[in-house]
């Protein structure tokens, strides 16, 4: 395959960056009292507005052309068929089959997979509703109270970070409690108040080989053991998510007891499949149905609608123009949305871990950016932590500002004051302040000499610092799966046209092995010499203090 560099629409994109670096997007409203028309969608009742973009036509027919040459819409085409994409694996790549609300077949090695994934579904309802309604009781007859998930990565944030977005429609009287690290204080933190005869483990691991995951469970087990007395009342707590059925048999949890998935689903994109077991918990099947449903919609938006209307198509893009031609090295994911608190931390393995790579299909090295550094913070605490970069910084940083016009809550202005918030942060990133106007400001405040000039100059902002707006009605399970997906899809979109593959992650290999030995060589008492004098250095520095 071509690479992307040596696209004629890169070339052109190159040399338009040229023309558009110095023009600001505050000319480009000026003159254009359209422009939020012309650069805005509409998704249902979703509105993406990426006018604060440092684009024109041109710029928008450019990158389009770019999303042609590269081939994106056979990529799509591709993935929604169950081809085979995730080459390294050699395995097809269908979490939008998980919400297929529309049942239509989908094939991975010829055989459909919809009965499948219905079956499992049916298998959740039932399990769900017979917890939340109190028919599946504890070892001595007690209801479950609390649901402890343990898996990590995959297996955790995408259900954590839904969970918390739900809240406001779980059920208070079931907890929902997510223990991921190796770190004991996560596991000890989480059980501290917990009753066994109450409890229920998800183990989650699409291999259920993971290293912390399998600690934890073991963990966990004994903990319920030492309480309890009695193995036999591990089928009545104990449950496994996995690809894996042999290991969960070994593990000890009832075959009947585990929630399947299959290995064409990618751990970060797998929150749609039997890993979202815990969202069903805490909100219902409906409404974990309503998730798909949401993801579902975006999913045919995006294989349906033209590139010029197709959401996630235009968001990939956009990140590409920002990454690749303007050196852009990281991205910020700011929900002005309390319950999107983890939002940017699943979006950081959702995207680093699909993006996050520097050879391409081919095994050619990439002589081009990919993937972004993710980071955020719900707004406003981010205004107050590290905003002050994203607007007088020397770093080009692109912005996503998610809100809900509808609160979950009622509390006098507050919601407005986030909004307005939420609204101000882009147009200030946009327009900035000029040295004049700082100036003129500092002045009918009395301020003279030497020191206004100074003075306006650390109060001048330079702006034309893009960003995108995505505002939503209210957070529903429905417009939450809809976000999900559209990020999913664009990381898809940018994957295509880097030419790499999304789907694997080799890179976090190493530092796994490497661990596994350093681990044996901790219960010697001699000291470690086989390493670089640092890692050895640290090694023995550990030993001395424990
Ligand atoms: O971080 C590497 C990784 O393989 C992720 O891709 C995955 O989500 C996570 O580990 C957990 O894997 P598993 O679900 O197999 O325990």
């Amino acid at each position: 395959m071509t690479r992307p560099i040596q696209l004629p629409a890169w070339r052109a994109l190159a040399e338009h960056q040229r023309d558009i670096a110095n023009i600001h997007m505050r000319d480009l409203f000026a003159t254009d009292p359209h422009r939020f028309e012309r650069f805005s969608l509409r998704f249902g009742d979703l509105l993406f507005d990426y006018s604060k973009n440092r684009i024109t036509e041109t710029t928008l027919n450019l990158l389009l052309e770019l999303a042609r040459q590269s081939g994106l819409a056979d990529r799509i085409a591709a993935m929604f068929r169950g081809d085979k994409i995730n080459l390294t694996e050699h395995r097809a790549v269908l979490h939008v089959a998980l919400r297929n609300r529309a049942n239509r077949p989908i094939l991975a090695d010829g055989k459909d997979v919809m009965p499948e994934v219905n079956r499992v579904l049916d298998q959740m309802r039932k399990f769900t509703e017979a917890v939340r309604a109190g028919r599946w009781r504890g070892c001595t007859g007690k209801p479950i109270e609390a649901v402890v998930n343990i898996g990590i990565g995959g297996s955790d944030l995408g259900p954590k970070m839904a969970v918390k977005a739900l809240t406001p429609y779980t059920d208070p009287s079931l907890r929902v409690r997510f223990v991921s690290n190796v770190d004991e204080t996560d596991l000890m933190q989480n059980l501290e108040d917990l009753d066994p005869e109450t409890t229920l483990f998800c183990v989650a691991s699409k291999t259920f080989s993971t290293q912390e995951t399998m600690v934890n469970a073991e963990s966990a087990r004994a903990w319920f053991l030492a309480r309890v007395r009695d193995s036999a009342a591990i089928v009545k707590h104990f449950v496994a998510i996995s690809t894996n059925a042999v290991k969960v048999a070994e593990f000890g949890i009832d075959p009947a007891n585990m929630f399947e998935f299959w290995d064409w689903v990618g751990g970060r994109y797998s929150l749609w499949s039997a890993i979202g077991l815990p969202i069903a918990l805490a909100v219902g099947m409906d409404r974990f149905e309503a998730l798909l449903e949401g993801a579902h919609q975006v999913d045919e938006h995006f294989r349906t609608e033209p590139f010029e209307r197709n959401i996630p198509v235009l968001m990939g893009l956009l990140g590409i123009w920002y990454g690749d031609f303007f050196s852009a090295e990281t991205y910020a994911i700011l929900p002005y949305d309390q319950y999107l608190e983890y939002l940017p931390t699943y979006l950081q393995q959702g995207d680093m871990e699909s993006n996050g790579k520097s050879v391409d299909k081919e095994g050619r090295p990439v002589d081009y950016e990919t993937g972004p550094i993710i980071f955020g913070q719900p707004g406003t605490n981010g205004q107050h932590a590290f905003y002050q970069l994203l607007h007088q910084g020397t770093k080009l940083v692109p912005c996503d500002f998610l809100a809900a016009a509808q609160s979950h809550h009622h509390l006098g202005r507050h919601h407005e004051l986030l909004i307005s918030n939420f609204i101000a942060q882009p147009e200030a990133l946009m327009r900035g302040k000029t040295f004049e106007e700082a100036k003129t400001e500092l002045e009918t405040e009395g301020v003279a000499g030497e020191h206004l000039l100074t003075l306006a100059a650390a109060k001048t902002f330079p702006g034309n610092r893009p960003s995108n707006a995505i505002l939503y009605r209210k957070l529903t399970p429905e417009t939450l799966g809809s976000l999900i997906a559209l990020y999913e899809h664009k990381i898809f979109v940018q994957g295509a046209i880097w030419n790499i593959n999304s789907f694997d992650q080799m890179g976090v290999e190493l530092g796994k092995r490497l661990a596994k030995t350093i681990f044996t060589e901790l219960d010697d008492a001699r000291p470690a010499d086989s390493h670089d004098s640092s890692t050895n250095g640290l090694i023995n520095h550990y030993k001395s203090l424990r």
